[in-house]
């Protein structure tokens, strides 16, 4: 079946693997991607595709109601997978009214336009939100988050994701427009931009600078490689219901400090220094604001309804994601210069 994609936030980290995929694998879709080239986002990442005659690249800013509603206008979109986001935590912190703009408001002008645009026929429509674990808040030492625990955000980034998510569900339940959201747990792997802890610690280790630690570093998170939230992605768009919530996460828990070791062995390793070296670049610094202690998710429903599992163990994935970003030094380099820097001083400089 023909169908024509709207995927926002295509040029950032999930989202080039989103429409990597879904180029390369359903040549009869055409796939549009809106994307505004924020710090985050970057078309180097989609090179490989990009003169695929399935695939169009569209500039643009989801908060800017006229242009999402001429957008619209202009394609006649089948569905929608909607990405685009301001996703790091420790910005929202500085700046949460970025976040409410596009993670609340963008949210609110797509939903629109797919509702007024597809008010006559929602039939074979669907409006996909990709949104986080975060919204569940904070686990202690044990359980996990199921699609029915009661949502918690406790960072100006979760806030706004939550609030997306309940906009998504208002739409479906008051207006019927089809939809379906999915919840994962943290992403690593190619492309991350390196203000997140993997990509920011294999750069810091290339470059010999202190890795900082937030806290006492006892902090868990349940990590997937990127590959397979994107094929999670693909497999709940094409065989998920309609209306309902999907949980996505790697049944991997690491405390931080834990990862980071092996981080530091897998890097020593490859960068042919000797053993513990790396690690002697650990820094503890000042913590994170809120910081949630764990997030887990309990992926079991995905598993059981639509056979859905991770692919890689976690090592094999870090080796690989460790391996790329050496590969990858002009794109690393590239990223880390400009605004970057001024970030980096930011965050960083007083702690
Ligand atoms: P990212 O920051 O790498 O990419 C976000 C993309 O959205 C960028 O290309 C950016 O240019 C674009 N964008 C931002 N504001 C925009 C706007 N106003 N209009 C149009 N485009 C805009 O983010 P990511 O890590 O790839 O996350 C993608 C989605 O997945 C987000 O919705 C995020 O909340 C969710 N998510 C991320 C993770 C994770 O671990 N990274 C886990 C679960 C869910
Ligand atoms: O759980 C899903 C979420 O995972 C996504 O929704 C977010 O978009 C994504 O950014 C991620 O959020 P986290 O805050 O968990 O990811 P981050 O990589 O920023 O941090 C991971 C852990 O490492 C967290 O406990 C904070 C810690 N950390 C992070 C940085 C950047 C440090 O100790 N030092 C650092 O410099």
């Amino acid at each position: 079946m023909k169908k024509i994609i709207l995927i926002t936030g295509g040029a950032g980290f999930i989202g080039s693997h989103v429409v990597r995929r879904l180029v390369n694998k359903y040549e009869d879709y055409t796939i549009v991607n809106l994307d505004k080239l924020t710090y985050a986002g970057n078309l180097e990442n989609l090179i490989d595709i990009e003169s695929s005659s399935n695939y169009i690249f569209e500039k643009g800013d989801i908060v800017d109601k006229a242009f999402v509603d001429n957008l619209f206008l202009k394609y006649a979109f089948s569905d929608v997978i909607h990405l685009a986001a301001e996703s790091h935590v420790d910005r929202s912190i500085e700046n949460p009214m970025e976040f409410i703009m596009t993670n609340v408001v963008g949210t609110v002008n797509l939903l629109n336009a797919a509702k007024e645009t597809w008010k006559n026929n929602f039939e074979g429509k669907l409006f996909y939100h990709v949104s986080t674990d975060e919204v569940y808040g904070s686990l202690g030492e044990v359980g996990l988050f199921t699609e029915s625990t009661p949502y918690d955000p406790r960072s100006p980034y979760s806030s706004s994701k939550a609030s997306s998510d309940h906009f998504v569900r208002a739409y479906e339940n008051t207006y019927n427009l089809p939809t379906i959201i999915s919840n994962c747990s943290n992403n690593y792997g190619s492309f991350q931009f390196p203000e997140k802890l993997i990509p920011l610690f294999i750069h810091n280790i290339k470059n010999e600078k202190p890795l900082p630690v937030y806290g006492d570093g006892k902090y868990t998170r349940d990590w997937l490689y990127v590959e397979d939230h994107a094929a999670a992605i693909d497999l709940i768009f094409h065989k998920g219901k309609v209306g309902e919530t999907y949980n996505i996460g790697g049944f991997n828990e690491w405390q931080n400090i834990e990862l980071i070791q092996l981080l530091c062995k897998i890097m020593d390793e490859k960068l042919g220094k000797e053993a513990g070296s790396s690690a002697k670049l650990i820094t503890y610094i000042k913590d994170r604001p809120g910081h949630d202690k764990r997030y887990a998710i309990d992926a079991s429903k995905l598993n059981k309804q639509l056979g859905w599992q991770p692919s890689l163990d976690f090592e094999e994935g870090l080796e690989k994601t460790v391996s790329w970003y050496l590969e990858n030094d002009i794109w690393l380099s590239n990223v880390t210069s400009g605004e970057y820097l001024t970030y980096y001083e930011n965050q960083y400089a007083s702690k």
